[in-house]
């Protein structure tokens, strides 16, 4: 690096830390800075971070690394990441991303973690696993910034932009503008928001009747595994400590959810009052909004309601002027990384560190954030929490089934007339989902994401419930055109590139099982191989370290049950095939020698010829 970059770097990260402060858990938040700053974290912002934070060189390294985001080598000034979720394939993406490419000169294609750089260093191309815009995809983000609605015409348009070295502040407004698409409002998204309704009701009434109406209203976590909200904060607050702390977890990194995205884009105050009022339940003066890094464009309208409330008296020093009640937030972003939604991985990540799930127990309700009880909640389930507290329990519990009260926000994508957000009472059956949203002919649905289920025709009678279909809220719905195959590929390369790497069974087994998949893809496939897709698929549900591994094989073990065909109609026989086509692989040398007789050919796939 030159000396005049690296005194920019040094000067830039002084900045940083004279705005933003020295506490070593905001390294990543430093990182993510610069990195918006200098399309990469130089080695001298590496120096520059590790003096002032007291964290060693190798601790900053391994940062960058973990998420997909950083980069030690700069990306291009333009840095454009398409989004790769299946949604985005459906609607055209790949042959998008083709044809920017060829506009920009760049020769390849980018795969997951390898983009493409011009010599230049103009603009670089890559991929990123699900943008959170499946409504209204193929979408990409550049340098940060969602762009939507993709089609040739605007790829074109990019290109132009880019040649032209055209900043984005200049580029045409409507490339940025995100719909929010909300198809169907129910209990949570029909009422009105009334701002600071439930948190005067907190202050009139006091904590323990507010925790009393979560408790009455049995308000299950809405992140996916419905834990239910009223236990959590119960064990938080119960638990020994000298601090507490409220985690909002808009992580929102499962393929398909988009829906976390609209309530923070138009039910903000609703998020934060739910948030403050879970403050004031256990006593906790500090927050966090993990926000995911894909949702950047996000932050300035979060800060101003977060910052107007602060101006109303609903957040800060002594809310609503109760004595005690002393609450704010930080949002901090984060990087690209899947894991960092599970909410161990999510709270070392806050702290600064790479998002590695931690072992349990102890569980973040009593070792959380800074070692401290901490309550870790999904947007939609903050949101619900004010209304329950606004509104009484009884409210809640006016709909829905016995386990599951209330309604659920769905994440509607795919095949359908009209993608969105659609809120259903808990024990709507599938089928009246996919009438609603104008899909016909379907031939599978994906509900919760990659590491959700996969339902064939025979479970739409099924009811979206915890006793039933649980689901984080993505619905991908695949009519009779498509190959289902591809969604299995896709999602299988997502989970081995996500994982953390930490345990075994979900490490080599994610890649086994991306490798089998292609194989069987590639026409090479037997019938061993599909049992051994069982098996590595039973191994990682058993014995992986946590929920990323518990799922991964999930699309693999349910579409070989259900969708047997589109495996078995591509085996090239029944018994073993190598996946390594060792006669293919010997043509190099065929030519060389100038033989190509049946001795230079392997037989029965074993032999080889001397
Ligand atoms: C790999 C993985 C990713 C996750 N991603 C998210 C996420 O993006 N948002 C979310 O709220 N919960 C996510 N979770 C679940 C969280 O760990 C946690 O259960 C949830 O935030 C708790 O909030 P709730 O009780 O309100 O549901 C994820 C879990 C795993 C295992
Ligand atoms: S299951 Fe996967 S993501 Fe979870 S700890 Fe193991 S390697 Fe990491």
């Amino acid at each position: 690096m030159n000396e005049s970059l690296a005194v920019t770097v040094e000067g830039f990260v002084a900045e940083s830390l004279a705005t933003h402060g020295r506490d070593p858990r905001h390294l990543l938040q430093h990182l993510i800075r610069v990195q918006q700053r200098f399309s990469c974290v130089p080695d001298a912002a590496v120096e520059a971070l590790s003096a002032a934070l007291d964290v060693t060189r190798t601790q900053v390294r391994a940062a960058i690394a973990f998420y997909a985001f950083l980069h030690d080598r700069p990306r291009g000034a333009f840095e454009i990441r398409f989004s790769d979720n299946i949604t985005d394939r459906m609607l055209g993406s790949r042959r998008l991303i083709r044809l920017l490419i060829e506009r920009l000169g760049l020769t390849g294609l980018p795969a997951w973690g390898c983009d493409l750089v011009r010599v230049d260093g103009r603009v670089s191309v890559g991929l990123a696993s699900c943008t959170g815009m499946c409504d209204q995809g193929p979408a990409l983000l550049v340098n940060g910034q969602a762009v939507t609605n993709l089609d040739a015409q605007r790829m074109d348009r990019i290109a132009d932009l880019v040649q032209e070295g055209i900043p984005l502040e200049r580029w045409p407004g409507e490339f940025f503008r995100v719909e929010n698409n909300i198809r169907r409002r129910g209990l949570l998204l029909g009422n009105p928001a009334t701002d600071g309704a439930a948190l005067r009701r907190l202050v009139d009434e006091g904590a323990d009747a507010a925790l009393a109406e979560v408790e009455r209203s049995g308000l299950r976590g809405r992140g996916g595994a419905g834990f239910t909200t009223a236990l959590k904060w119960r064990f938080c607050r119960e638990a020994p400590g000298t601090d507490r702390y409220v985690v909002c977890n808009a992580d929102e990194g499962e393929p398909g959810t988009f829906k976390d995205r609209v309530l923070l884009t138009d039910y903000a105050d609703l998020v934060i009052e739910g948030m403050t009022v879970c403050a004031g339940v256990l006593g906790a003066r500090r927050g966090f909004l993990y926000l995911r890094g894909e949702y950047l464009y996000l932050l300035p309208h979060l800060e101003s309601v977060l910052q107007r409330r602060r101006a109303e008296g609903l957040l800060g020093t002594r809310i609503l002027g109760a004595d005690g009640l002393d609450f704010d937030i930080e949002i901090h972003l984060g990087a690209g990384a899947y894991i960092c939604g599970e909410e161990s991985a999510l709270i070392e990540s806050l702290e600064g560190k790479r998002g590695v799930t931690r072992k349990r127990p102890p569980f973040p309700v009593t070792s959380g954030f800074d070692d401290q009880p901490t309550v870790v909640n999904n947007v939609e389930t903050f949101l619900a929490a004010a209304r329950v507290v606004q509104w009484g329990g009884y409210w809640l519990r006016g709909e829905g089934t016995d386990q599951s009260a209330g309604s659920k926000i769905l994440s509607v994508s795919g095949d359908c007339a009209r993608p969105g957000i659609y809120e259903y009472p808990f024990g709507t059956p599938v089928h009246q989902v996919l009438s609603d949203c104008g899909a016909e002919n379907t031939q599978a649905v994906q509900i919760s994401g990659a590491a959700g289920a996969t339902l064939s025709p025979a479970d739409f009678d099924r009811i979206i419930a915890f006793e039933d279909l649980p689901t984080a809220g993505s619905f991908m719905i695949f009519d009779h055109r498509r190959d289902l195959l591809d969604m299995v590929r896709n999602f299988a390369a997502f989970f081995a590139h996500e994982s953390c790497g930490f345990c075994t069974p979900c490490r080599v087994g994610g890649a086994l099982l991306r490798n089998l998949v292609e194989k069987v893809a590639a026409g090479q496939g037997s019938e061993y191989d599909l049992s051994e897709m069982r098996h590595i698929g039973a191994v990682m549900r058993q014995a992986s370290y946590c929920g990323l591994g518990h799922t991964a094989p999930n699309h693999v073990l349910n579409t070989l049950d259900k969708f047997p065909q589109i495996y078995r109609r591509r085996l090239a026989r029944e018994a073993h095939t190598p996946s390594f086509d060792l006669d293919a692989a010997l043509s190099e040398a065929r030519a060389l020698t100038g033989r190509d007789d049946v001795g230079a050919h392997v037989r029965d796939g074993s032999e080889v010829s001397s």
